[in-house]
């Protein structure tokens, strides 16, 4: 009889899953594209809506197709008043992680899971879960701290709703943009650990709720989309542009690493770290200054100076806390913000 050896590699590590075909990294450039196109160009001249549609189906949408997919998402935005009540059952400790992956479950429970050869099953499911994630995460946020749910509002884009539902207020017009270029930029990445558990589960052809909830799950992990939270509490700890050189010599010394640093695949500055640096100051000059800004600037200096040769430089997760805190958003909302994209 023969055995036949398979080798084992922990963490699939050097493994490849798969191979992307619709987003393209360069991580020796600095380039990401989306389906052939520049990150820089999405986040200029498309919106977050317009994306999506590029992402999901391959080609940017025309004006009319466009349309049709604003209205139809607008239309599934409201979620069921069970899923609200379920949504108030859950302890406001709960982290907005697993209330949003509880929640995402829960959708498959109220629409039908047996038509997946059907595409206008599968496209619903595609609007239902774009339209009601920014309505759940919303929904858990005021909620736990004691509030009624906002209904969203069918007269707002899909950015400012969400600020509009978070707030219980309109947001400015350059908060609901730079937002929206948050979600652009947060939209795709390859093959990143969530997409991969997400295509795990859809291999074994469950619902695409269900698909969802378990890439919420993966990425709620510290090791994924946890980042720019910990560098909110990096820059707050640190407290003072005098302590980022001492702070970060202790890291040097003890080779800690250093949050919202380094990456799998970029060996320079994130395209997204650029553009969400953009947006930052963008937002401090029209609604003031934030001092972690400072902060976060000697720090970039200096791991430069002392990381720049082994390719370490800010990764998408260094800014977008920054750029978040000053649209007024609690720092445990990140992680389900970058989930409304998944
Ligand atoms: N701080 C300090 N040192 C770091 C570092 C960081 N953030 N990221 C990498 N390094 C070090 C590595 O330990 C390695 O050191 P060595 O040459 O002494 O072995 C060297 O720099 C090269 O590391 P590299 O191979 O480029 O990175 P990686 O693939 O091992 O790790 C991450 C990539 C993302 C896991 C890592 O950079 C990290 O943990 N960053 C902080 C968390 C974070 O911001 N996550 C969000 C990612 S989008």
């Amino acid at each position: 009889m023969s055995v036949v050896c398979i080798e084992f590699k922990p963490g699939l590590e050097g493994v490849p899953a798969t191979q992307s075909s619709v987003s393209y990294v360069d991580g020796q450039k600095g380039i990401l594209e989306y389906r052939g196109i520049n990150i820089e160009e999405l986040a200029k001249k498309s919106s977050f809506l317009e994306t999506a549609y590029l992402l999901i189906w391959g080609y940017l949408p025309s004006k009319e197709e466009l349309e049709i997919f604003e209205h139809d998402i607008r239309y599934h935005r409201r979620i069921k008043y069970r899923i609200r009540d379920m949504m108030k059952c859950f302890p406001e400790t709960g982290h907005p992680m697993d209330a949003l992956q509880t929640s995402a479950a829960a959708l498959g429970l109220f629409y039908s899971r047996r038509a997946l050869d059907n595409p206008e099953y599968i496209r619903t499911a595609v609007v239902r879960l774009l339209a009601k994630i920014p309505t759940m995460v919303a929904a858990f946020e005021l909620m736990r701290h004691g509030n009624d749910p906002v209904q969203p509002r069918d007269d707002l884009d899909y950015a400012a709703n969400f600020l509009y539902m978070l707030n219980e207020r309109e947001p400015d017009p350059l908060a609901a943009k730079v937002f929206d270029v948050c979600l652009t930029l947060h939209a795709e990445h390859t093959i990143n650990a969530s997409t991969f558990s997400a295509m795990v589960t859809s291999s074994t052809l469950t619902d695409p709720y269900g698909v969802i909830a378990s890439a919420v799950g993966t990425l709620a992990g510290p090791l994924h989309g946890g980042a720019n939270e910990d560098v909110i509490s990096m820059l707050s700890e640190i407290g003072s542009v005098e302590n980022v050189r001492p702070y970060l010599e202790k890291c040097f010394e003890t080779k800690a690493k250093i949050m919202g640093f380094g990456h799998r695949v970029y060996k320079v500055k994130d395209p997204r770290a650029i553009i969400l640096q953009q947006l930052a100051v963008e937002l401090f000059d029209k609604f003031g200054y934030d001092k972690y800004y400072e902060i976060a600037l000697e720090m970039e200096k200096v791991v430069d100076e002392k990381l720049g040769h082994k390719g370490i430089y800010p990764n998408v997760d260094f800014y977008s806390g920054l750029v978040y805190r000053k649209l007024g958003i609690s720092s445990d909302l990140f992680t389900p913000i970058f989930a409304i994209v998944v």
